[in-house]
């Protein structure tokens, strides 16, 4: 009998990896992740083993991708810190994508953002743009998925507004906040990535969910969800990227970055096409709403 196919997911112990691992797993697949955490507790037990990334040992990363015949590929940094900049980010997803082709990978689903650009005036979506061309480029079949906000369990986002509707009596609103955001859920996320993944053609699609809201509506979603009054006040970006970074010293963790706020308020976490995404924001939040919030949810803790 032949041996189910092997896939190779970054970050299967982190957010969307798990859940993408999870689904191929359900559907008899085998997986391995690579990983900066190989240690991490492992939700699927032995059925996943995890490599590390070994960015800065090509020869090394090309083996762990050995027998493979896709590879799911979340990997990014929401923003430079320690761990190192955009452009570090950019040069180590070049060099997976190099292994895979080493590896004789056959086909790459490559996890990207909505309205990345190569001339985009924010580091993150640049750096996005930037990674898309090197999977274009390269010899693999793609499929190029592209969220906008992702929402789930273990995001950080909607749980970090929910936080902070919780504790203070104002919430801050950058700017207008009329600008618009599209959440998929990350389980539909997994679904739309591994259904691309066995596909054959070149692709680039967007994932989002059945429902747009503006970020003040979103806010208010939440706040309603959770039962608390959402009284908001409009600030200026640079002073809500202030009051973001005074909340930082206080949880230990970025809340909100530069690209984040211009990203939301360029209207870039939307699309022009048809809903993939079939999970309703409005309801998981009513699911929700007991956790959502209860505890900070950090960046720097998780990585
Ligand atoms: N979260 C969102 O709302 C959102 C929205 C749009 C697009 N995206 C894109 O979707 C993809 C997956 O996002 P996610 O939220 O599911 O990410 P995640 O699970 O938190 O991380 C994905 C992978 O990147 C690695 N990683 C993350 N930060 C890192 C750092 N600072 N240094 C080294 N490695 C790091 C993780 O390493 P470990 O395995 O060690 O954890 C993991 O392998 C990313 O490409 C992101 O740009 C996310």
């Amino acid at each position: 009998m032949e041996k189910p196919e092997l896939n190779v997911v970054t970050g299967a112990f982190s957010h969307s990896g798990k859940y993408i691992a999870g689904r191929l797993l359900a559907m008899g697949e085998r997986v391995k992740t690579l990983t900066g955490h190989p240690d991490r507790e492992n939700p699927f037990g032995g059925r996943v083993s995890a490599h590390p990334f070994n960015f800065d040992s090509p020869g090394r990363l090309a083996e762990s991708l050995q027998g493979a015949t896709t590879l799911y590929n979340t990997y990014w940094i929401r923003f430079p810190h320690r761990w190192g900049t955009f452009d570090n980010a950019v040069e180590n997803s070049r060099t997976l994508i190099k292994a895979a082709e080493e590896a004789g990978i056959h086909r790459v689903v490559h996890i990207s953002i909505t309205s990345p650009a190569e001339e985009s005036p924010f580091p993150y979506f640049k750096g996005k743009a930037l990674v898309e061309k090197a999977v274009i480029d390269s010899r693999l079949s793609y499929a190029i998925v592209r969220p906008a906000l992702i929402f789930g369990t273990e995001g950080t986002l909607i749980n970090n507004i929910a936080w902070l509707l919780r504790r203070f009596p104002l919430f801050a609103v950058a700017g207008s906040g009329d600008y618009k955001v599209q959440p998929v859920f990350v389980e539909d996320l997994a679904e739309i990535a591994v259904s691309a993944g066995h596909k054959d053609d070149n692709i680039v699609i967007d994932a989002v969910g059945p429902e747009t809201f503006t970020f003040e509506e979103l806010v208010r979603l939440i706040a309603d969800r959770i039962h608390r009054r959402a009284r908001i006040v409009h600030v200026r970006a640079g002073l809500m990227l202030c009051l973001a970074r005074l909340i930082g010293l206080v949880v230990r963790d970025v809340v909100l970055t530069r690209d984040e706020i211009g990203g939301l308020m360029a209207n870039l976490l939307v699309s022009n096409n048809p809903a993939n995404g079939q999970t309703y924001l409005s309801r998981w939040l009513t699911e929700n709403a007991d956790a959502l919030g209860a505890s900070y949810a950090s960046e720097l803790r998780r990585h």
